[in-house]
């Protein structure tokens, strides 16, 4: 069986874009690869190193998104990546093997310093050490544990592609060691926002978490951009052009067929409309709700989830490391 290696920072509440993003996908694959999920605390303080409590209290937070999205602890093991110190041995050795340009042109990291109000590489003053480098960090999570395939958001892609090309660096000086791991996106790897931006996200004020119950998604709902030229009711309009009828789609509401032909026709006015997606969201999100109730009345279940995952994938890491150690000469009383 292949593995899975994947995760996320713990920072907050996860949201649909994840969902759709990332979470899904581990979800499905979860049943064919052996599954290692980790909670990336020590990635999460990269930003956050002045706020522990948060990082913190989201750590439970991911692990119930987790739990209540339907990773499933009898086939994944959820873990927290802080309790895997050889992840940080082999972050140190990795670290050799990455100049500081190449971080510096990592677009995803580029784009976080922009909006951090850096000038990446040109100024010092808010970009540290850990967080430029926190692309050597992951790459160690991923091969510490013989990561095959690691399913992502889109966003993660150039850090599996900074990972795979330290594995080969690795490799062609120390010998045959790891395997290049392979990104995988799910079919949406990007979500549209109810607002029309291109993303949902936290910071673009366009987010419906998971958790988020029937008034927050009402009052979202009801302020979703639709096709501007229908001004009333019963003026017809363009559903492609409309964001309700995008989340529609995106949540396979059964009656695709007649809002698109109504929205068409004129018959449906967009009131109904968003009444009509908000009760289809509650029905979508229900079972993921009910299953974070579970595990909230549960928090010893989720401790022990935890435990055992990051016992886990302790084992696994070990082993790896025993390999990296006798090929890198420092095996010195083995
Ligand atoms: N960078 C990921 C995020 O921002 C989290 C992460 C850390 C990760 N280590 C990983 C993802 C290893 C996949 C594999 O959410």
């Amino acid at each position: 069986m292949k593995t899975i290696i994947t995760g996320d920072r713990p920072t907050g509440k996860m949201h649909l874009g994840h969902y759709f993003g990332s979470i899904q996908n581990r979800v499905k694959m979860q049943y064919d690869y052996d599954t290692y999920i980790l909670i990336a605390d020590v990635q999460a303080l990269t930003d956050n190193f002045d706020n522990p409590e948060k990082v913190r209290n989201s750590v439970r937070e991911l692990a119930l998104d987790y739990l209540a999205s339907g990773i499933d602890p009898k086939h994944s093991h959820i873990y927290i990546q802080s309790l895997i110190p050889e992840v940080a041995e082999l972050t140190v050795y990795f670290s050799n093997l990455v100049t500081v340009s190449r971080l510096y042109r990592n677009p995803t990291t580029k784009h976080e310093a922009g909006q951090k109000k850096d000038k990446f590489g040109e100024s010092g003053e808010t970009i540290t050490y850990g967080f430029l480098g926190y692309p050597v960090s992951q790459a160690a999570d991923i091969t510490a544990l013989d990561g095959d395939v690691v399913p992502v958001g889109e966003d993660q892609v150039p850090h599996i592609e900074q990972t795979r090309e330290i594995a080969r660096k690795f490799n062609s000086i120390y010998g045959e060691t790891f395997k290049e791991p392979e990104a995988v996106l799910s079919e949406t790897p990007r979500i549209k926002g109810l607002d029309g931006n291109e993303k949902m996200g936290k910071s673009l004020g366009n987010a419906i978490y998971l958790a988020d119950n029937e008034a927050e998604i009402t009052k979202k709902v009801m302020s979703a951009v639709t096709d501007p030229s229908k001004i009333k009711k019963d003026d017809p309009a363009n559903p492609d052009i409309c964001m309700v009828y995008y989340y529609h789609k995106l949540l396979k509401n059964e009656n695709l067929d007649t809002v698109c032909s109504e929205c068409n026709a004129g018959s449906r006015g967009c009131v109904a409309c968003k009444k009509e997606l908000i009760k289809v969201m509650l029905e979508f999100l229900e079972p993921i709700q009910e299953r974070r109730k579970y595990y909230e009345e549960h928090p010893e279940e989720v401790e022990k989830i935890l435990k055992e995952g990051t016992e886990a994938a302790r084992a696994r890491a070990k082993e790896v490391m025993q390999r990296v150690r006798k090929n890198m000469k420092l095996d010195y009383f083995e």
